[in-house]
């Protein structure tokens, strides 16, 4: 059964963001969530599968190995939540587990329409499972799904695929202190994180040679364009991907081939480039295993269990709310 809760996030929201991200001072900048429209969503599932993008297959091992073993460890009447859901496709493993031992309720958390429908469709026929889907940012769906639960209730929330790694290093521990007060002691986190590895490895991940991840990228613009009216020429901007050693992150930028002015009419803005300018789109941090128990310690949690994938080096670890 999946049903479905939405407050859509307003074109007006989008303008407001982009005028914000392109007219700041020094570095241009547009959020990373607005990756993720219909195509965007489309084009991630493609990353998911590239050779070079091993994060989603190291993730995918981990859960398939330990599903039974995670679940075991976690308290009865357990419903699980997941943030930024995707496609939903490695969930599967958590929710067979849970659903041999009673019946669930799952709630996927998307801002991303096209993959909360995507999910609802991957994970819909599960026996015992119950799908509500929330149309809303992570924090609000939380909020939603905690505000649904019952006394005797314990909750599970999914952060998968080391998206946890968008934010830098300080915003992820205020994001998961904010989850923590959200939560009941007990209730748990298993957050996926993708580990350092060599920086030519980390960024052929983000930068694959088929051109997948570099049209991701600059699919940004194009909804710019389908949504806001602009008229960024796509030709005239290149992807790029380069490692920055302070953060311990990969930084995805859309660099201006020349110099050029865009037009971004339902922003009610201009824009202008130099040659060689760039806008972030996105970082994806990385981090150390022996890191990840402080981070929990940190924010209100503390590491019951980590699993780290022999092949790719990726953790999952499960917090427990303290
Ligand atoms: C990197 S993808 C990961 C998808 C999936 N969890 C996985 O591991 O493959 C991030 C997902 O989070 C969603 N997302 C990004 N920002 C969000 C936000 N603020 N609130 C809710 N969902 C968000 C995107 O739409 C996208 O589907």
């Amino acid at each position: 059964m999946a049903t479905r809760t939405s407050t859509i996030s307003t074109a007006l929201q989008f303008a407001e963001d982009v005028r914000a991200g392109l007219t700041r001072a020094g570095q241009k900048e547009l959020p990373s969530k607005y990756l993720y429209d219909e195509v965007g969503s489309a084009l991630f599932e493609v990353i998911t599968l590239l050779p070079e993008y091993c994060l989603t297959r190291a993730d995918t091992r981990l859960l398939q190995k330990h599903a039974e073993e995670i679940v075991r460890r976690l308290p009865s009447n357990l419903h699980v939540a997941e943030l930024g859901s995707g496609s939903g496709k490695k969930t599967r493993y958590i929710l067979e587990a849970v659903s041999r031992i009673q019946p669930t309720f799952y709630y996927p958390i998307e801002i991303s329409p096209a993959a909360l429908a995507a999910c609802e469709k991957e994970l819909g026929q599960i026996d015992m499972v119950s799908i509500v889907g929330y149309e809303q940012p992570y924090l609000d769906g939380l909020r939603s799904v905690a505000g649904r639960l019952r006394k005797e209730d314990h909750l599970l929330v999914l952060f998968l695929g080391s998206t946890i790694g968008n934010f830098d290093r300080e915003a992820a521990e205020e994001f998961l202190r904010d989850v923590r007060r959200i939560l009941r002691f007990g209730d748990a986190l298993l957050l996926g994180t993708d580990l350092e590895k060599s920086v030519e490895t980390q960024l052929l991940a983000y930068d694959d040679p088929t051109g997948v991840t570099a049209a991701f990228n600059l699919n940004l613009l194009a909804r710019i364009n389908r949504e806001l009216d602009a008229d960024f020429v796509l030709e005239q901007f290149e992807h790029i991907a380069r490692f920055n050693p302070e953060a311990r992150s990969v930084e995805m930028r859309l660099r201006s081939r020349q110099e050029q002015t865009v037009t971004i009419p339902r922003a009610e803005m201009t824009v202008s480039f130099v040659a060689g300018e760039t806008i972030w789109t996105e970082s994806s941090h990385k981090y150390s295993a022996k890191e990840i128990s402080q981070i929990a310690k940190e924010t209100g949690f503390f590491c019951k269990a980590q699993w780290i994938d022999q092949e790719w080096p990726f953790a999952e670890n499960l917090f427990v709310a303290k």
